[in-house]
């Protein structure tokens, strides 16, 4: 193959296509490829050429044949399938072309064209990529306790280890019933209204169940309300139901509330809910009486469902008070979600709950489809429902983490200091969790692409931090840090970013 063809040949592609050098570096990020700035302005200057692989990516991405890319076929080849013309070969690229046989390849479903997942994404497998290569990075990525040092009560686990061979079965779907009574007895405490147990579902992690609550809820092009900042597994399910996921904006300028003026603005006749995350990830907020009123009015008004994840409420500092949405509504139909993966620090053992209250008559026939995919993934996991009654019950260890000189509060402390002292750097005090959304002066460095950020971070400085478009963040100018390390590890890690941002003017 001769450079000069294969370059000419790889900048027709692209203009054809309309893609620039950097979208082809962001799709190979996005499909694992390692392919850099360097790289690929060496193959369009016609300095170097690539590797097979690589060769084949680029194929794949500017759908041409690597053949004809490569230069191994005349210029004037005509394309396989119908090319209305012009040089560049459209064989799809589902079909490789092997001697005589196509040989079948398999793509992922279109459902999944627009589902967003970045808590695990590309930046994710660069990290992964780089530690493969013998690199140790600093994740500070995923709300993941039990790596930091969190460990499990010793009780839960005394107690899951005396019930283990009762737990060999299937359980019944919605779950066993000494959990089930449980969740029940701690909603009540909640204030949380009209709640029996047929009304309480286990599932492995809240994760399953607000798939569960999208996929039974969703027609196609319904519209569902999320938060922006949002935990972007509400977001992800609720596209990959075929619903729309109409964004609402939560205002830093007011601690992250939800903007109630952006959710009226964004009903419309196809809005079947409204979900709040609270306390909230990735935010670290903690929504007042107040806030949380005005949402149940907006709700009772629009005749809406609210889903409320709750996940962190017995996270919250600064003596503050977890007020359960559900408890506001008893006219409506309210669906609240909790587990004991962050609250107990058990994150794989895989046990979260949701607890269905308020009005269920308007809901009946969304409840019958509730129980059908409960049913159909036959039960949450056994040995891990066996402890919630533990769990629940006695001495809470958590508050040991939050309250004045816990560990989880000091680190909060730290990290906030720490990070607003950068320059070009501010953020909100987070008042519950183990995360913290900073805002960064995006004209100080230049930013346009926070994903391009957060890459940059990770290769100077092998810190890996999700930026704020990984949560359905429209503007370029955050990132979420977990702050579950301890406080040396927090202090090396902030340093580092603080030289990061001493230095970095973004460069696409
Ligand atoms: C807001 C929120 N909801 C749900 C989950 C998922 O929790 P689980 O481990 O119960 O699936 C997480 C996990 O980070 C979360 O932050």
């Amino acid at each position: 193959m001769s450079k000069e063809i294969f370059a000419e040949r790889l900048r027709t592609s692209m203009a054809q296509k309309g893609k620039k050098q950097v979208d082809l570096i962001r799709a190979a990020s996005e499909h694992g490829v390692k392919l850099g700035k360097s790289h690929i302005s060496q193959y369009v200057s016609g300095k170097t050429l690539p590797r097979p692989d690589i060769l084949h990516f680029l194929a794949d991405t500017l759908q041409v044949d690597a053949d004809w890319l490569r230069g191994d076929e005349p210029a004037g080849a005509q394309a396989a399938a119908g090319d209305s013309g012009n040089s560049i070969h459209t064989i799809h690229k589902n079909n490789t072309v092997t001697g005589d046989r196509k040989m079948r390849t398999f793509k992922k479903s279109s459902k999944l064209d627009n589902v967003l997942y970045d808590v695990r994404g590309p930046v994710v497998d660069e990290a992964a990529r780089m530690e493969e290569s013998g690199t140790q990075i600093l994740k500070l990525n995923i709300g993941n306790p039990a790596p930091f040092g969190f460990r499990t009560p010793d009780e839960v686990i005394y107690d899951m280890r005396q019930q283990l061979t009762e737990c060999e079965g299937y359980s019944n779907a919605q779950g066993l019933f000494s959990a089930r009574k449980a969740i029940m007895q701690y909603a009540q405490l909640k204030g949380i209204p009209n709640i029996a147990i047929e009304d309480i579902y286990t599932g492995n992690g809240v994760s399953e169940l607000i798939n569960i609550c999208m996929s039974a809820l969703l027609d196609d092009g319904d519209e569902i309300l999320i938060p922006s900042p949002d935990y972007p597994l509400w977001t992800a399910c609720a596209t990959l139901a075929g619903g729309k996921a109409v964004h609402y904006i939560c205002d830093e300028q007011s601690e992250w509330y939800p903007d109630i003026d952006d959710i009226r603005r964004k009903i419309t006749d196809r809005t079947k809910a409204i979900v709040i995350i609270n306390p909230n990830n990735p935010t670290g907020a903690l929504y007042p009486k107040e806030v949380l009123q005005k949402i149940v009015d907006v709700a009772r008004e629009h005749q809406l469902i609210i889903f409320s994840d709750e996940i962190y409420d017995r996270l919250v500092m600064d003596d503050e008070e977890h007020i359960s949405i559900a408890s506001l509504a008893p006219d409506l139909f309210c669906i609240t979600f909790s587990g004991l993966s962050k609250s107990h620090m058990i994150a794989g053992f895989r046990i979260g709950w949701m607890i269905l209250s308020g009005n269920k008559k308007v809901a009946k026939d969304y409840i019958e489809g509730l129980k059908m995919l409960s049913n159909m993934r036959l039960c949450s996991n056994v040995p891990a429902q066996s402890i919630v009654q533990t769990a629940l019950g006695g001495h809470q260890s958590v508050h040991g983490y939050i309250e004045p000189g816990g560990r989880v509060r000091e680190q909060r402390d730290y990290i906030y200091k720490a990070l607003t002292d950068i320059p070009g750097i501010s953020a909100v005090k987070p008042k519950a969790a183990f995360y913290i959304f900073p805002k960064i002066d995006v004209k100080r460095f230049n930013i346009t692409n926070d994903e391009q950020f957060a890459l940059d971070l990770l290769r100077d400085k092998k810190i890996l931090l999700i930026h704020g478009g990984g949560f359905n963040w429209e503007q370029p100018d955050h990132f979420r840090v977990v702050y579950l390390p301890r406080i040396e590890v927090l202090k090396e890690a902030t340093g580092k970013i603080a030289d990061f941002f001493s230095y970095y003017k973004q460069q696409l």
